[in-house]
């Protein structure tokens, strides 16, 4: 199938830099997004979200002609689906007592319904959001065939999502395997036809529901891995062990490869994704109902060990370094950082948070520091929730110079403990309760 004209429906971090890369394929590129501010920004030729290297894609696909921006669809050779798919905020399933969240799937059937008026024979349409399992066979095609025209025969139909690293995306979205899964073989084919324009790594057909199935349970690998350190964090912490001394020795083993613990797991995709497997089929699901519980109360482990440093949290002042869920990104979105910080401000500490990558942001109940030295100005101990490059690379002599905070928490094993040590300051770091026995003692 030949493709000259595509309609990306919304704009954010994953449907922008997958616009902009077929744009820069040659292919005439309509943007769609139902926020009008994404829309004149775009058509200023500025962009709202940070990724390295996009500012300039976007500058030259809109220069090239072959990128422009809109609140409607129009007619085009395929359409795109990557609006949102968060969780629900005040709805939940219950099983067995057991509540559970629910996948939002709003903006999915919104964005499936602009396309209606614009669907025509021979069309291709991907769903790209990351969805439950059945998504595209049982929501999106009755939704489409109120067009007339039905899925697998009419028109094609897959099911694609991204696995972009944010931070890299721009790369990992040509180089990276896809996965295609049509609704018929011939809408898979399609689907390669369409993203064989950019797409240099492994192109993968299968059928849509096993793609769905395949994203989600890429995502929830990684939360049961990352709620397993979690555990062994604080059982380090009771054993009066260093766990990122032990997690190094386990993985020598070499078929063991222990993840790092942190301050809990933050994000649109690995928080929010094995909801959808726990929704969709409750009874089959205690394991990844239970990392879910895990990683979602790692932020209480990390205010015990702040509040162990500090003595007491009440009217304590503290600087929070990062609000990011994942180091060197913009995105705050369901960061663990934040559920940190409300958790310190409610046992009675003061804190305030340096974001470097977003340092306008207005987040509720959170008051942000406009510089690094405001946050630490008059701080008494330092938590670093955010492994940023800028916060890895602090220099802690200069640092001593522009605070009297001498007690400093590291949630992410960022900070080098014997430079920090040397230059005057306390030095905690969450799972390792061997080197607080030993500051004790020296
Ligand atoms: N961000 C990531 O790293 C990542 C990685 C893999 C998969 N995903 C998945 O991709 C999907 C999109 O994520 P994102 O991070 O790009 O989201 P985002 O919030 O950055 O962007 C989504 C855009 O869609 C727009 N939108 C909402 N409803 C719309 C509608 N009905 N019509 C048109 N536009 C609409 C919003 O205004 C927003 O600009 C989600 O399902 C997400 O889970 C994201």
């Amino acid at each position: 199938m030949k493709f000259q004209k595509i309609c990306v429906i919304g704009l954010g971090y994953i449907g922008l830099p997958t616009a902009s890369t077929f744009a820069a394929n040659g292919v005439n590129v309509l943007g769609m997004d139902i926020n009008p501010h994404i829309i004149e920004t775009l058509n200023k030729g500025e962009i709202h979200i940070h990724e390295p290297g996009l500012r300039d894609a976007v500058t030259k696909a809109i220069g090239s002609g072959n990128f422009k921006a809109a609140t409607q669809p129009e007619e085009a050779d395929a359409f795109i689906i990557a609006v949102p798919t968060p969780f629900q905020e005040n709805q939940f399933g219950e099983y067995n007592g057991v509540k559970y969240k629910l996948a939002d799937m709003r903006a999915v059937i919104s964005a499936a319904e602009s396309i209606l008026p614009f669907l025509r024979k021979g069309n291709l349409v991907v769903l790209e959001s990351t969805s439950p399992p059945r998504t595209t066979v049982d929501l999106i095609t009755p939704i489409l065939a109120r067009s007339g025209l039905v899925a697998g025969r009419d028109f094609h139909l897959a099911y694609s999502p991204e696995r972009v690293l944010p931070g890299q995306i721009l790369r990992e979205l040509i180089e990276n395997a896809r996965v295609i899964g049509g609704v018929t073989p011939e809408s898979a084919q399609a689907g390669r036809d369409l993203y064989s324009i950019f797409v240099k790594g492994q192109i993968i057909e299968t059928d849509a529901t096993t793609a769905e199935m395949v994203k989600l349970m890429e995502n929830t690998y990684r939360d049961v891995n990352i709620a397993i350190a979690n555990e062994f964090s604080r059982l380090a912490d009771k054993f009066g062990v260093d766990v990122w001394e032990a997690i190094s020795i386990a993985n020598l083993h070499p078929r063991v490869k222990i993840l790092s613990p942190g301050p809990g797991v933050g994000g649109h995709c690995i928080s929010v994704d094995p909801w959808f497997f726990v929704e969709a089929a409750p009874e089959l699901t205690p394991l990844i109902y239970h990392t879910r519980q895990v990683n979602d109360s790692q932020p209480h482990f990390v205010v015990e060990n702040v509040k162990r440093a500090l003595g007491s949290l009440s009217g304590k002042k503290i600087a929070a370094l990062g609000l990011a869920y994942k180091p060197d990104v913009d995105d705050l979105r369901e960061s663990p950082a934040n559920e940190v910080i409300h958790l310190l401000q409610e046992q009675g500490a003061q804190v305030k948070a340096w974001e470097p990558f977003k340092p306008d942001a207005k987040m509720r109940g959170i008051s942000m520091a406009d510089s690094l030295e405001s946050a630490l100005k008059d701080a008494d101990a330092i938590v670093l929730l955010v492994k940023h490059t800028e916060f890895t690379n602090l220099v802690p002599q200069e640092i001593a110079k522009i605070t009297n905070a001498r007690i400093i928490v590291d949630t992410v094993n960022g900070l080098n403990s014997e430079a920090w040590k040397n230059h005057g300051f306390v030095f905690h770091r969450i799972g390792d309760s061997k080197s607080e026995i030993q500051n004790r003692k020296s």
